[in-house]
């Protein structure tokens, strides 16, 4: 350490010699975030296109967020679920007017999130469809990412995250993502309580479903009697240019979870909606968390949400985003090979002479953050609160940085 203060290098060294290795992160060690930007602890200046993966919606220490946040903590910050406080019943009721479902239930993380709708379901599909005693079965698509607890690498079809860590939860199935009669045929099968499915596939590698999927999954759940659960941990809250990326479609799942945004990126917070003949099967006493719905997270969370909606962040989104789209499609074909992306979440596949890694670091030296995903995908994705004159910047230091391996 010099001059009381942490290099990067050491940062790195102390992580890589006290933490459990779970990631391999991007060698850059940042200490401060405004807006879209972030600094490292030497002082450099970073666009940041990866919003700690979509949580960071609103900004970086969104001032409006911060002060609530501030206000609130110094006041009352957790009293448990065994008593009412004066701020989760107003959160409840915003969340419940603005997104139309008549119950919320409040949990930490996004994976929490999953894991209570997947209950939620299991609970519908005994007491409402009539499912035999522990045969209720729950439909994933292949591909999907929900989390590393052990229901959601159980649902997962990558080896990378479940391979090692059996046995799994039973009466999960996957199906191909985006595939109708494939969904219709799994249907059939009266033991099937849910569907769980993100309506872009965001760790994939951005995969956007045709136009009419969503709106035949509703069809078709509605018609066998399962429950479709929209996993909006990631596309939802203004990510790809609507409040909820169900919204292009006109339709709404029976049960919707969103998390990251909904706190700016300063906690973790979750939500599950649903109407009560969903969400009545949970009783007192069947599901619960110590902070879940805790009065800092509500309070925070509804700031969160007004910052959304009165700043129009997810029509920003819209536009910000077809200026990037027309930028990232400058790039020559050879080099990125696929521009994908709706409002501000994007990917694009880097062409396989070019390894993605590396154009991730040399993005870093040039003052970009972005993350690989699926190898040769770099993804795409800044705070909704970035200005076109932001966004045109940021997708010059791509096109530059990406055109620098052409020789
Ligand atoms: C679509 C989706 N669902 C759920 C999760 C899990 O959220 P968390 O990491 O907050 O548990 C993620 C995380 O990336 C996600 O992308």
């Amino acid at each position: 350490m010099t001059n009381g203060k942490i290099s990067s290098k050491e940062i790195f060294a102390l992580e890589d010699k006290h933490g459990c290795r779970n990631y391999a992160p991007i060698p850059v060690a940042l200490c401060r975030g405004e807006g879209i930007f972030v600094w490292d602890v030497e002082g450099k200046k970073y666009y940041d296109f990866l919003s700690a993966y979509s949580a960071v919606n609103q900004g970086h220490c969104h001032p409006r967020i911060v002060k609530v946040l501030q206000e609130q903590a110094a006041k009352l910050t957790l009293v448990s679920r065994a008593y009412y406080s004066d701020t989760l019943c107003v959160y409840e009721k915003y969340m419940t007017d603005l997104f139309g479902y008549d119950r919320l239930l409040p949990m930490n993380t996004g994976v929490e999130g999953g894991e209570s709708a997947c209950k939620i379901a299991r609970k519908w599909g005994y007491d409402v469809k009539k499912i035999p005693p522990n045969q209720a079965k729950i439909l994933f698509a292949e591909g999907n990412f929900w989390g590393r607890t052990m229901s959601a690498i159980s649902a997962s079809s990558d080896p990378s995250c479940y391979e090692g860590f059996g046995p799994y939860m039973p009466c999960f199935e996957l199906i191909p993502y985006n595939n109708i009669p494939a969904l219709e045929k799994a249907l059939q099968d009266p033991t099937v309580a849910a569907y769980m499915v993100e309506p872009i596939q965001g760790e994939a590698g951005t995969l956007i479903p045709d136009e009419g999927y969503l709106r035949k999954v509703r069809e078709l759940c509605t018609k066998y009697n399962v429950l479709w659960i929209a996993d909006e941990v990631q596309t939802g809250l203004g990510r790809t240019g609507r409040l909820l990326a169900v919204d292009y479609e006109g339709v709404r799942p029976d049960i919707l979870i969103l998390a990251k945004a909904l706190s700016g990126g300063t906690m973790p917070i979750s939500a599950i909606l649903a109407n009560n003949n969903v969400m009545d099967v949970i009783k007192p006493g069947t599901h619960g968390s110590t902070y879940g719905g805790n009065p800092l997270a509500c309070a925070v969370a509804l700031e969160s949400m007004k910052v959304l909606i009165e700043e129009k962040l997810p029509e920003n989104a819209a536009k910000m985003g077809e200026i990037l789209r027309e930028e990232l499609h400058k790039i020559p074909k050879n080099m990125v090979t696929a521009v994908r992306g709706k409002g501000l979440m994007f990917a694009i596949d880097i062409h396989e002479s070019i390894p993605a890694y590396d154009v991730v670091l040399r993005l870093r030296d040039a003052g970009l953050l972005a993350k690989t995903t699926h190898g040769q995908t770099v993804r795409l994705a800044p705070p909704l609160v970035i200005t076109e004159e932001q966004v045109r910047a940021g997708a010059r230091i791509i096109q530059k940085t990406i055109e620098s391996f052409k020789q």
